[in-house]
């Protein structure tokens, strides 16, 4: 299956199963907002479970926050949302599609990659085992051609988005020759900066309403909590103060599903630091990150750095945790090293200091920040996208099983009674009764007990127990793994104790 038919399968899987809907869906739904079913409810609520174990649980020196949506307006003046929290647009009039401009760029440096990809494997078949791809890169005129055609289109990017020179973007979509992949047309407006942030009202009319925003991210309630946090938490740095919660972007594309979303989640954790030690810290926190996403069991190969090409206003360090998603390697985590930019600015535009007094060394000072911001709405694409699998069985037939991590399956465990007569109903709810407690659990006694494995692969529950005529006699059941389908029999006893080391 090509990666636009998974994407597809995806899609449609997520919805037929009750992970995810198009929102408001009897009003012909609302664009780039999704809402989470009865089994995605379950699978975001285990991964928000899980990043907080690892970040605030595993850390004694890392906190929790839960700060409001709605800020002070001034906090997203100070933070330099207002004036720069904006993308460049650009509209095709023969299409009327609207673009952002350096995405459209992007794809255009994509499809110069992808002309070089292609002679690169021309040329391996062609020369077989002797061929050197890093060789034939900087001799090949044609591609050392194309090479030197993305840097310089790269370089100008830049150029254009640190000047905000606008015009000479233009320019750029211009000379490039970049056509609508709509219309196929190159007859595009100027460019223009478009402010993502939603704004409502506070207060009535008649009080004098106040322009308020929703937040775009969730750190600015964690650095105007700083010294709250700091001094009722008598913690000393470096410590981190880690939130999860909903942002709000009004994206001019918004497309691919729940990776661009109007609406969405963040996990973040803003780690203060002593100035001058950020870059240090910089490298731990990329360490650490990588390392919690590949403790999943999703391969390392599946992931990859990439380092920011324009800084954003605030950082010194920037780089992104991409994830191969069915439409190519995208952004699944952001890793900023911020400096005291945040801290200073809310110190400015407050008139209240926000500062530590170190012991060690007697001195106030701004603390540094290091952020790892993770979206959750896009942690869940990832789970869903790879863990989808059509398997082709031994006997011929197929299978379709999400292989989540067994720790952020929706159900734990299914319970079956083998038939539905002779007491075996009875002794299933039980069982399923002893563990509930315990584990998201799930009974089903319809249709043949091949069906009902299936139905548990195609949603992911890692374990299924069943319950025949033996179990009444010797009190064992037999437990049926998803990944591997393998059968074996254990006393119900021991149930919760086989489970919670599968499944923890
Ligand atoms: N506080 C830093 C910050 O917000 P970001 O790189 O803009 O940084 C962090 O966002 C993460 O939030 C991204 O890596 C992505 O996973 C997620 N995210 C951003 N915009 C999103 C959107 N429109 N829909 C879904 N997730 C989004």
């Amino acid at each position: 299956m090509n990666q636009e038919d998974h994407f597809k399968q995806v899609i449609s899987h997520a919805k037929e199963y009750g992970f995810v809907f198009p929102s408001s869906e009897i009003y012909d739904g609302l664009s780039a907002v999704y809402d989470y079913g009865q089994l995605g409810v379950e699978l975001k609520n285990n991964i928000k479970k899980y990043w907080w174990k690892s970040m605030v649980q595993m850390h004694e020196n890392i906190v929790g926050l839960d700060s409001a949506i709605f800020m002070h307006p001034t906090t997203w003046k100070a933070s330099g949302h207002v004036d720069a929290f904006s993308d460049p647009l650009i509209d095709n009039k023969d299409s009327k599609k609207r673009y952002r401009a350096d995405v459209l760029v992007e794809d255009h440096i994509a499809k110069i990659q992808g002309k070089i990809d292609k002679e690169i494997k021309k040329a391996a078949k062609r020369f077989g085992n002797s061929f050197d791809a890093s060789m034939y890169r900087e001799t090949n005129p044609r591609v050392k051609g194309y090479v030197e055609r993305i840097e310089a289109v790269e370089t100008r990017m830049k150029q254009c988005l640190d000047d905000g020179n606008l015009e000479e973007f233009k320019q750029l979509i211009v000379d490039e020759e970049i056509s609508d992949p709509v219309s196929g047309t190159r007859n595009w407006t100027d460019v223009r900066q478009f402010n993502l942030m939603f704004s409502t009202e506070m207060g009535s009319v008649a009080e004098g309403a106040n322009t308020i925003y929703l937040r775009p991210e969730t750190a600015q309630g964690i650095f105007v909590n700083f010294l709250n946090v700091q001094k009722t938490g008598r913690m000393k740095i470096p410590f981190g103060i880690a939130q999860i919660g909903k942002a709000f972007r009004n994206e001019i594309v918004a497309r691919q599903f729940i990776f661009r979303m109007r609406e969405f989640e963040q996990m973040e954790m803003q780690f203060f630091v002593k100035p001058g030690t950020e870059k240090e810290w910089y490298e731990h926190w990329k360490t650490e990150r990588i390392a919690w996403h590949t403790s999943l069991g999703i391969p390392e190969s599946e992931y990859r750095f990439h380092d920011h090409l324009k800084l954003a206003h605030y950082a010194n360090a920037a780089c992104d945790i991409e994830f191969n998603f069915p439409f190519g390697f995208k952004e699944l985590e952001g890793i900023h090293s911020r400096t005291d930019f945040d801290l200073k600015q809310h110190e400015e535009h407050s008139g209240k200091k926000l500062q530590y007094f170190d012991p060690e060394i007697n001195e106030n000072y701004v603390p540094y920040v290091v952020e790892t911001s993770i979206g959750l709405d896009r942690t869940f694409l990832a789970i869903l996208s790879y863990s989808i699998q059509n398997e082709k069985l031994e006997d011929g037939s197929e299978r379709v099983v999400m292989r989540i991590p067994a720790v952020l399956a929706p159900y734990k465990v299914a319970v079956f009674p083998l038939v539905k007569k002779d007491g075996l109903p009875e002794r299933s709810r039980e069982i399923l009764n002893s563990l509930k407690g315990e584990f998201m659990c799930q009974y089903d006694e319809k249709d043949a007990i091949g069906r009902r494995y299936r139905r548990q692969d195609a949603i992911g529950t890692p374990l299924a127990v069943t319950v025949d005529h033996q179990t009444l006699e010797d009190g064992t059941v037999t437990i049926r793994e998803r990944d591997s389908m393998k059968q074996y029999r254990v006393p119900s006893t021991e149930l919760s104790k086989q489970i919670r080391e599968a499944v923890y």
